[in-house]
């Protein structure tokens, strides 16, 4: 056993030496993973790809494609409510919940049955609601088409 103070001394200091950079890194990385992210455009980005491919696959009919892209669409706008509380003021999470979330359940359901008159329909009021919600946070110049057709985005311009 070690029993002369200063070399106890000395072993403490070590220790915090080693242990107290380890806490304070650790202590760091939490915090960047935590507002670290994209931000409301970059995440409007995506969402912006995912359902243009998700319109795109209702036009051509592809059950399978339609499933996957509102699936990533889905994904994103849970991602949106959990990391986005709020933009300039307006409550993006509680929107996203409003306005795309029922969009989007109702196009699942109507992807269930199968049924593709009711899937395009569904689609166009997903599309609404993208709109509805840019209006409301005062960007209702950003315009969502369905983007059928040869238009490189699903956007007016
Ligand atoms: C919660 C409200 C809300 C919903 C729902 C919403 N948006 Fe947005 N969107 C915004 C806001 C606010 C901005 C502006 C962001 C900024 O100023 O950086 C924006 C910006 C955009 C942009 C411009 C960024 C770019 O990449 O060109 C596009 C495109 C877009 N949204 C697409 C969509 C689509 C497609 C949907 C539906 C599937 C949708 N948005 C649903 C609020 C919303």
């Amino acid at each position: 056993m070690i029993k002369h103070p200063a070399i106890l001394l000395i072993a403490g200091t070590l220790t915090l030496a080693i242990l107290l950079p380890a806490c304070i890194s650790n202590t760091y990385e939490k915090e960047v993973v935590e507002v670290a992210g994209p931000g409301l455009a970059t995440q409007m980005n995506s969402i912006q790809h995912w359902s243009h491919k998700l319109g795109l696959s209702v036009e051509a009919e592809n059950m399978e494609l339609t499933d996957f892209y509102l699936h990533e669409l889905e994904e994103a706008a849970e991602f949106l409510i959990e990391t986005v509380e709020e933009y300039d003021g307006y409550p993006i999470a509680e929107l996203t919940q409003v306005k795309l979330v029922p969009g989007l359940e109702a196009l699942e359901a109507a992807v269930d049955s199968g049924e593709w008159e009711q899937i395009r329909r569904d689609y166009t009021g997903l599309v609404a609601s993208c709109n509805s919600c840019h209006t409301a946070t005062d960007h209702g110049y950003i315009v969502i088409t369905e983007g059928y057709g040869n238009n490189p985005f699903n956007q007016e311009f």
